[in-house]
């Protein structure tokens, strides 16, 4: 089994896109994939089809942060073939803090994937912010993917959670290598554009998936369908996409 833990401080980059949909590529791809929804916010709950509301705290990935639940019993079935989610909860807006008082509380999602489970990729949807709990992700990771916009602004969180991640790999996790970067919603138009892509190749050398996902109007319609790309255009330019970002993520991993 393989941890993704996608992150980025910086809000609506893409992160939750990704997890979603790269989990239905992996899926329809034969795998066996979870997604874990660690965004109090539930979009990638609500975008496999769960209603958030409907999930009981003790069912949630509040529950395996807190201590509460063991994550297969957390596990449910979504609507995409080969995808099992670890749903969101409203109380995760407090687990950093109840995280934060103490070391211990960072290896919780790392122990909890420690479990036999029936599943080959686990990809972490991380909520926009820093904390106990996006550093749990981190640290149960095998590999980090931070999603960006290719927009100048958006690269600003890219060094801070380049630090990060070297942080965590020097302290806990040896074999943790550096955010693999994604640049999302891609025009090329513009001069501006390809620059800022070079750029980007330039500053994090060997750091930059190949693959990258342009603006694509489906992909934004098929959250408000609840459907992954796949289900909602199979035919959309992001969803060859996606499946050339699964098998890029694959060779990445040495899987
Ligand atoms: N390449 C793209 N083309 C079109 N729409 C996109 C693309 N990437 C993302 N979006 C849309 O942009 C919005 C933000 O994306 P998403 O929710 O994945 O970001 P996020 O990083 O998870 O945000 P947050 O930090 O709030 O969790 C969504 O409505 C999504 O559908
Ligand atoms: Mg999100």
């Amino acid at each position: 089994m393989r941890v993704v833990t996608i992150a980025n401080e910086k809000g609506g980059v893409g992160k939750t896109t990704t997890a979603v949909n790269l989990a239905a590529a992996l899926g329809l791809q034969g795998h066996r994939a979870l997604v874990i929804d660690l965004d109090s916010q539930g979009h990638a709950t609500q975008w496999l089809g769960v209603t958030k509301s409907q999930v009981p705290a003790e069912r949630s990935s509040y529950a395996v942060l807190a201590g509460q639940a063991a994550l297969p019993a957390t596990l449910l079935r979504t609507h995409e073939e080969g995808v099992l989610l670890c749903a969101a909860h409203a109380l995760l807006a407090k687990a950093a803090l109840e995280l934060g008082s103490n070391v211990e509380g960072l290896f919780v999602l790392k122990d909890a994937l420690g479990a036999d489970l029936p599943i080959d990729y686990v990809l972490i949807d991380c909520p926009p912010a820093k904390g106990a709990v996006v550093f749990n992700a981190l640290i149960a990771a095998d590999l980090v993917i931070a999603p960006v916009l290719s927009q100048a602004l958006s690269l600003e969180g890219l060094g801070e959670l380049s630090e990060t991640v070297r942080r965590v790999q020097s302290r806990y996790s040896r074999h943790l290598p550096p955010p693999l970067i994604l640049i999302n919603d891609y025009e090329g138009r513009s001069a501006a554009d390809r620059q800022i892509q070079e750029f980007i190749r330039k500053q994090f050398e060997g750091q930059v998936f190949r693959t990258v996902l342009g603006r694509d109007a489906p992909l934004r319609e098929c959250f408000a369908a609840r459907e992954s790309i796949f289900r909602y255009r199979r035919t959309a330019r992001s969803a060859a996409l996606f499946r050339e970002l699964a098998h890029e993520l694959m060779e990445r991993l040495g899987a």
